[in-house]
């Protein structure tokens, strides 16, 4: 019986946008295997296993996919752990720092995705969650744009690999959405009045508001099913209309 359940793996699990993805998959009845820095107790039960972990540890990808064979049958993917960065101009910014981010957001979406690639049936679904900034620059956080760029090429390629074998690969792009990177980011345009910059933020967006994280997750869980079957290589805008301006 097992072997049927549909069970997805899901980084960065714990709290905003992938402790929503969790919700949503719970939802519609799935499994899941959520990898995290800081495993949460909040999105944890019977359907739920959180393995603590580093996805950029190559060795970790092992773990979570014997841990999502076990509950049932992998479907899906979804790298969505990620970083926003330091917030500092390039000329400041270390070799390091640049490198570290990179790896965060790219080197974790390519293992992730090169394991769904590997370990997906037919039917699978890999998701990789990109940004706004994957589509253009943003001053301050150029490791970061980079690094989502780096993101939407590789969820192009892999889409192209893997459609022989009947394994889609999209990406979900979210504009600012509600989670501490929002309240990080908007600090650090304005440390000392966050709330200045981030009704800012809000009016450089055409629905004048930040998306809640189950808004963000719905797109995932789309791209994850059955009704988006012919659906590959995209990615999809989940910002209000911001990168449509
Ligand atoms: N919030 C936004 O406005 C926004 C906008 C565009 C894109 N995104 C992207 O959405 C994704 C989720 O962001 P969020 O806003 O929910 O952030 P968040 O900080 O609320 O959650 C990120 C989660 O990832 C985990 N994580 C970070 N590095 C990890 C690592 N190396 N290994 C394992 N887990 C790790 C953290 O512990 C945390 O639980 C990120 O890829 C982010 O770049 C967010």
């Amino acid at each position: 019986m097992s072997e049927h359940r549909p069970v997805a793996i899901v980084t960065g699990a714990s709290r905003g946008i992938g402790a929503a993805i969790v919700s949503v998959l719970r939802e519609q009845s799935w499994f899941v295997v959520g990898a995290d820095l800081e495993p949460s107790e909040s999105v944890r039960d019977d359907h739920v296993q959180m393995i603590k972990g580093d996805v950029t540890d190559e060795q970790l990808w092992d773990r979570l996919v014997d841990a999502a064979k076990a509950l049932g049958e992998l479907r899906g993917v979804v790298n969505n752990a990620g970083v926003q960065g330091q917030g500092a101009r390039l000329v400041d910014t270390s070799l390091a720092d640049f490198a570290a981010n990179v790896a965060i957001n790219t080197h974790s979406a390519f293992l992730g995705t090169r394991a769904g690639l590997r370990h997906l049936g037919s039917g699978g679904s890999i998701v990789n969650i990109a940004s706004n900034a994957g589509f253009r620059g943003v001053p301050r956080y150029g490791p970061y744009v980079a690094a989502k760029h780096a993101v939407v090429g590789l969820t192009r390629s892999a889409a192209i690999e893997g459609a022989r074998d009947g394994i889609r690969v999209n990406a979900v792009a979210p504009g600012p959405t509600q989670t501490r990177i929002m309240d990080a980011v908007a600090e650090s345009f304005n440390a000392s009045s966050p709330g200045a910059a981030r009704e800012k933020l809000t009016a450089a967006n055409p629905s004048r508001r930040f998306a809640e994280p189950t808004e963000v997750a719905e797109a995932v869980m789309w791209l994850l099913g059955e009704k988006s079957r012919y659906v590959t290589g995209t990615v999809m805008p989940v910002d209000g209309g911001l990168t449509a301006l």
